[in-house]
């Protein structure tokens, strides 16, 4: 029998993008459609959908939200032509830019009420009200965005609920007279559904009522179980324990160098000679000096405390004497981008900077760096660490995570048994950074050791494959589970 899934996103790249959410709902979707899943993505119509010029949306049902008008349109992923439904409505598509803030950087005072409103279009699509051609056999929604639609389905026997926490740090906390506002029925007001220290929590729906959860590592899957990285909800996970699962987050195919186009040369495990072409125009490009006997670090991300941004900035103005290039793309905090730019500028023979978000360029930092660092504080999986696998650019990472899950320590033993991938810092701080940097300094100036952690890294497979074949097998499973 063919499986139906409807997949709940605020973002899914090509469309919208602001981080690894939209990676994995671009491409684990059409991952699903290969293995014969009809699975249907459903998104907020924003006011700057990356939709190509040629492409049609058609509208599929007028609903009525608490008295607004919502319209569902209908239209494709413009590359694996996975089917996305829209939810139109003025409060996402009347606005441009980044999906949950402002041009000032301050979240949307609205978004209880915008991702609310989402939540019940996608209720409505998940019961049949919406296209009564299609029923899905089970939603699969991720993160706080999408936290109320298994809350609010929760009564209803099918479809049943699949629920993925991507990152437990954002949970859509508002207050109590948000809870009011939104109309949601009382019965989830209860410490065993919404609510969170009299506060109301989006996530909560999605951990309380889902039929299962799953999250993006299987070392994350443990760790959100401690208090160290449960942010308050550790005894919830613990409760459901028996139903949360950490399956690794994949590669999409745009994130392979032998295809690249984004690179200004291709190249492979077989032919590296094009990695130093990119090495060089990426110097060229950003003005560092060009030499290819120096280590470029390289680092892109959002730039935020999850990240370890705080402590990247003081390793940078500790580099004493240390012959290494760095470069860093990303946006986030403005008293990081700030100080990101001043060590730039006061050490531009080393560092370059590039604020703002530019997928080519992010592409051309994975061809061109010898090393890409993630000195995350927690990191639920990770994506850069894996496309730097793929790409023979050596990560440099925090043992936690997706990132302890993927990466293996340059060790004598591991150099000597294959297995060596990257460099792992065990705990984190400034100095920690400064050794990692060392290390693989080291590393880099032993090039029958770097060649071999390059093989290594390359030979790594995480391709989507494998993770949504697992994906598959519990939606399998959660959709002959019998009603408690
Ligand atoms: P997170 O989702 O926590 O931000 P991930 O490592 O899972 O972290 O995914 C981040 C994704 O966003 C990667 O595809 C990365 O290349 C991309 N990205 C982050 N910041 C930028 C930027 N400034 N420019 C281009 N791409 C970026
Ligand atoms: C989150 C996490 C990141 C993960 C991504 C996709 O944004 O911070 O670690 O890779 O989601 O699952």
């Amino acid at each position: 029998m063919s499986l139906s899934v409807l997949f709940a996103t605020s973002e899914a790249y090509p469309l919208m993008k602001t981080g690894g959410l939209a990676d994995v709902s671009g491409a684990l979707p059409a991952a699903l459609t290969e293995l014969g899943v009809d699975v249907r993505i459903v998104m907020p119509r924003y006011g700057d959908l990356a939709l190509r010029e040629d492409q049609t949306t058609e509208q599929v049902a007028r609903l009525d939200v608490l008295g607004q008008p919502v319209d569902i349109l209908r239209t494709a992923m413009p590359d694996s032509g996975v089917p996305v439904y829209l939810v139109d409505h003025p409060t996402f598509s009347a606005r441009q830019g980044n999906p949950y803030m402002g041009p000032d950087g301050n979240s949307w005072h609205d978004n209880p009420d915008r991702f609310a409103l989402f939540a019940r279009a996608a209720v409505a699509l998940a019961t049949g009200q919406a296209d009564p051609d299609w029923l899905p056999d089970v939603v699969h929604a991720n993160d706080w965005q999408t936290g109320l639609i298994p809350a609010l389905l929760h009564e209803a026997d099918t479809p049943k609920t699949v629920f993925t926490l991507h990152n437990l740090a954002y949970q859509g906390v508002f207050d109590r007279s948000t809870f009011e506002r939104l109309g949601l029925p009382w019965s989830l007001w209860r410490s065993d559904g919404l609510e969170f220290w009299g506060n109301m929590s989006f996530i909560k729906g999605g951990i309380v009522f889902s039929d299962r959860i799953t999250t993006v590592s299987p070392n994350y899957a443990r760790e959100i179980q401690t208090h160290e990285f449960g942010y308050g909800l550790d005894g919830l996970l613990r409760h459901r324990s028996e139903s949360l699962v950490g399956i690794l987050n994949g590669i999409g195919s745009d994130w392979e160098p032998e295809t690249d186009s984004a690179l200004v040369a291709t190249y492979s495990s077989s032919a590296l000679e094009g990695k130093q072409t990119n090495k060089a125009a990426l110097q060229k490009e950003l003005g560092l000096p060009i030499r290819d006997d120096v280590p470029l670090i390289v680092h892109v991300g959002r730039l935020v405390e999850q990240k370890g941004t705080d402590l990247l900035i003081q390793a940078l103005s500790m580099l004493g004497q240390r012959d290494v290039q760095f470069a860093c793309l990303g946006s986030g905090e403005s008293r990081f981008e700030q100080a990101l730019r001043a060590r730039a500028e006061a050490d531009p023979e080393r560092i370059a900077v590039r604020i703002g978000y530019d997928e080519g360029l992010a592409h051309r930092m994975e061809g061109g760096g010898d090393a890409f660092i993630m000195p995350s504080r927690f990191e639920p999986c990770g994506l850069n660490q894996l496309y730097s696998l793929r790409y023979g650019t050596v990560p440099l990472v925090h043992h936690v995570g997706g990132l302890a899950d993927t990466v293996t320590p340059v060790t004598p033993a591991t150099l000597r048994d294959g297995t060596a991938t990257g460099v792992v810092m065990s705990h984190l701080d400034m100095n920690a950074i400064l050794w990692s940097i060392d290390e693989f300094s080291a590393l880099f100036h032993r090039p029958d050791n770097l060649a071999r952690v390059r093989q290594n890294a390359m030979a790594q497979h995480y391709g989507w494959g494998a993770s949504a074949r697992s994906y598959l097998a519990l939606y399998r499973e959660t959709a002959i589970d019998e009603p408690e």
